[in-house]
């Protein structure tokens, strides 16, 4: 299975499915967890923020899963993925395997966790193209799952989380 995690930077992606996989891994499954920060400093490391970069993004991420797991292993990806035609050719690309997670949480407080002191940065007209500022998350309309992490802490999250996917495994 591939958990797909989309949400605006700061909401919380990468802290679920490290924590789900930490979990899922204790019950002896074989996971892996690949994150927009990581990818991109590798595999990716040649494509930037535009809408069709992202797109890309995507589009060998969803490959990837998929040969992951055809070998047996569940996928945790953790990726902004702002555009639903992206995340519905993940969808189309990885077959009915395919689960996704919305991390729900308003720009607000994505802003101000700013965990990475990225939103700092695009305030300060640094980066440009920034997803929930100058450049638009589409919220899913029929996501599998919806975890509001401004309302539950990690715990909670997580209890939602396997509560919903261990079933499916
Ligand atoms: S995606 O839009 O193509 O799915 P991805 O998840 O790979 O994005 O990468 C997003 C991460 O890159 C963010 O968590 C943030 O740390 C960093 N980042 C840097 N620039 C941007 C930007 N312009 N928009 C969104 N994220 C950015």
């Amino acid at each position: 299975m591939v958990i797909w995690f989309t949400g605006l930077s700061g909401s919380g992606k990468t802290t679920l499915a490290t924590l789900l996989g930490q979990h899922l891994v204790q019950l002896n499954y074989k996971c892996c967890l690949l994150d927009g920060d990581a990818i991109r400093k590798g595999l990716n490391k040649d494509l930037g923020f535009s809408d069709a970069d992202r797109r890309e993004n995507i589009r060998r991420i969803a490959e990837v899963s998929k040969l992951m797991i055809d070998s047996g292993l569940v996928v945790l990806a953790a990726f902004v993925s702002p555009f639903e035609a992206d995340r519905k050719m993940a969808r189309e690309i990885i077959g009915e395997k395919f689960f996704e997670v919305f991390v729900d949480c308003p720009l607000e407080i994505c802003e101000q966790r700013d965990v990475k002191g990225l939103y700092k940065k695009v305030r300060a007209g640094e980066i440009s193209n920034f997803t929930g500022i100058d450049s638009p998350y589409e919220r899913p309309t029929s996501p599998d799952l919806v975890v509001p992490t401004s309302k539950l802490n990690t715990d909670e999250s997580l209890k939602v989380l396997l509560k919903e996917i261990t079933s499916r495994l």
